[in-house]
């Protein structure tokens, strides 16, 4: 089986997790300071690439604990000449909770999250109750959390969380944005499994 070889580190767009306490400082990642938002979780980055092509205007940090998948959105990142995208392979929990500093980010995007449907697992679920104070230590004034999941009872839970959390205000989810599918929604979408949307903005309470 012949592996597709990671581009060399001077022409890639990973930026290198070396440590698991120094905060990184994302704004430093690119040539140009601009609103930043961040995806959770990007998997093979039809969403992050597409995003970040159409918005130059905005830096767009894609997260991803699997290299392969990282590895692909980097080759195609880079022969896009993507100035405004940069990939971070680590844990999301972690990183949100440990690695990145206070109140720099415009958008925090999670699709698709992984939906640990057996009940013992539950308690893998990104979307869960500390994550409502983690994102909103990272978001700006006004700054917004974009849900998105086929799994309705993954859903409901995500309803939950937001809706009973200090600081969020539900807030509706632009119809350009939701234009922008993801790998996994395309795969649903195509079985005519729809995508629950839901989005929720900073309040500053
Ligand atoms: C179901 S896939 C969805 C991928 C993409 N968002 C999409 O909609 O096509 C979930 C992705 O999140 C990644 N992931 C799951 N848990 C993670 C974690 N704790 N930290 C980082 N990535 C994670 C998985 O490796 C996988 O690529």
């Amino acid at each position: 089986m012949s592996r597709k070889k990671s581009l060399p580190p001077d022409e890639s767009l990973i930026h290198p997790v070396t440590s698991a306490i120094e905060p990184i400082d994302l704004a430093k990642l690119f040539p140009v300071e601009q609103p930043l938002e961040l995806e959770l979780g990007c998997g093979d980055g039809s969403f992050t690439l597409q995003y970040a092509l159409t918005h130059p205007e905005r830096n767009i940090v894609a997260l991803e604990r699997l290299l392969g998948r990282l590895a692909k959105v980097d080759r195609k990142g880079h022969r896009a000449g993507l100035k405004n995208l940069r990939l971070l392979r680590a844990e999301a929990a972690y990183l949100l909770e440990h690695l990145l500093l206070p109140g720099v980010l415009d958008s925090i995007h999670v699709y698709f999250p992984d939906p640990w449907p057996k009940k013992r697992h539950h308690k893998n679920r990104l979307i869960s109750g500390p994550f409502p104070p983690l994102a909103k230590r990272l978001l700006k004034d006004k700054g917004t959390v974009y849900l998105r999941t086929d799994n309705v009872e993954y859903f409901e839970q995500m309803l939950e969380v937001f809706n009973g959390a200090a600081g969020f205000e539900p807030t509706e989810t632009p119809e350009s944005l939701k234009a922008m599918m993801t790998d996994f929604e395309q795969v649903f979408d195509a079985q005519g499994i729809p995508t629950n949307h839901a989005a929720y903005w900073k309040t500053g309470g």
